[in-house]
C-alpha cells in the first residue's frame, strides 16, 4: 500500500479519516485510497458536496475577516484540519501580521502538515489534541505561549461539531472553551445539516458509520444550542451561502441544496 514519506509510520491506511476525506473533497492530495473511495460513494449520493465544502471554506473566510474588523488579532481554529487554500492564519495575517493562531486537530496528518507549513511562522502553533478534552487544549504549553486567552479571541468550530455524538454534549464543549475567553470574544460555527433532505443526510450519516467514523446530521435549531449564551450577530444562523456573502463569491446549488449552517456570535 503506498505510505508517503509525510505519513506517520503508525497511521492505519485501512481506516478512512474525516481530514483526508476532507482534503479530497477540497482537490487536495494528502489522501489515500481508502478516503478517496469513501468520498467518492459521498458524492455519488451527494453530488453538490465538494460545493457545500468550498462554501463552507468561503464561510471561513468571511467570518474571519469580519472578526479582523470586530479588532479581533488571536483565533483558536478547532478541527482546523488539513493546510489547503485560504488558511485562517494567510486570511488574519495579510490584515495584520501580528495576528497569533492556534490551530488544533485530533489527526496526525492535519497536525503533521501544519506544523510543516507553519514552521518558519513564529505567530502560530499547531496542538494534536481531541475537542472533547478542552483541558488537553486549553491547557497545553502551546497554546498559552501564543494566545493571551484574557483578550478576546475568536474560537472557531468549523465544520467539525458535526464529528461530536449528542452523547459527547456538543454544546456543553463549546461552551467549556467560551467560558476560557472573556467578554469581547467570537464564536464561529458551521455545521452539516439534515434540513431539506433528510433522506440525503441519513444516508451521509450511513456511508460514514460504515466507513468507521462517524458524522451527525443536525437540525437548525439543534445547532442554535450551541451558541448558548452567546449572542448570535446578523443574519443569524444562516445557510452557508447566506452568512454575510461577498459579491465575487462563486457558488454553485441553491443554498438549500448545501446543507449547512453557519452563524458567528458575540460574547457580550
Ligand atoms: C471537515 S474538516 C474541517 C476543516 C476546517 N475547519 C474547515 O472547515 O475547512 C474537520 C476536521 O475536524 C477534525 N476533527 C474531527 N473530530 C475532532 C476532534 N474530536 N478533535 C479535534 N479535531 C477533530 C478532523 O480531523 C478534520 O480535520
Amino acid at each position: 500500500m503506498e505510505r508517503p514519506n509525510w505519513a506517520p509510520g503508525e497511521l492505519d491506511l485501512t481506516v478512512p479519516s474525516a481530514a483526508r476525506v476532507y482534503d479530497y473533497y477540497l482537490g487536495g492530495s494528502h489522501n489515500f485510497a481508502v478516503d478517496r473511495a469513501q468520498a467518492r460513494q459521498a458524492i455519488e449520493q451527494w453530488p453538490l458536496l465538494p460545493a457545500a465544502l468550498r462554501a463552507n471554506r468561503a464561510f471561513l473566510r468571511r467570518a474571519v475577516k469580519f472578526c479582523l474588523t470586530q479588532g479581533i488579532r488571536q483565533f483558536l481554529d478547532i478541527g482546523s484540519g488539513i493546510p489547503t487554500v485560504g488558511n485562517v492564519h494567510e486570511i488574519a495575517q495579510a490584515f495584520d501580521p501580528a495576528c497569533r493562531i492556534a490551530y488544533v486537530d485530533v489527526d496526525p496528518i492535519a497536525v503533521a502538515h501544519s506544523r510543516l507549513m507553519l514552521s518558519d511562522n513564529p505567530n502560530t502553533a499547531v496542538i494534536q489534541a481531541d475537542l472533547r478534552k478542552p483541558e488537553d487544549v486549553l491547557d497545553s504549553p502551546e497554546v498559552r505561549e501564543l494566545l493571551d486567552l484574557s483578550q478576546p479571541t475568536a474560537v472557531l468550530f468549523v465544520a467539525v461539531l458535526h464529528f461530536i455524538a449528542d452523547e459527547e454534549d456538543p454544546a456543553g464543549l463549546v461552551g467549556r472553551y467560551l467560558d476560557a475567553v472573556p467578554s469581547g470574544s467570537y464564536l464561529v460555527l458551521s455545521h452539516g445539516s439534515s434540513e431539506g433532505a433528510p433522506q440525503r443526510a441519513a444516508q451521509h450519516e450511513d456511508l460514514y458509520q460504515r466507513t468507521g467514523s462517524r458524522i451527525f446530521m443536525r437540525s437548525h435549531q439543534r445547532v442554535l444550542t450551541y451558541f448558548g449564551d452567546c449572542e448570535l450577530l446578523p443574519p443569524g444562523l444562516s445557510q452557508m451561502t447566506q452568512w454575510r456573502p461577498e459579491p465575487d463569491d462563486e457558488y454553485w446549488g441553491s443554498p438549500e441544496q448545501l446543507s449547512g449552517f453557519t452563524g458567528v456570535a458575540y460574547k457580550a
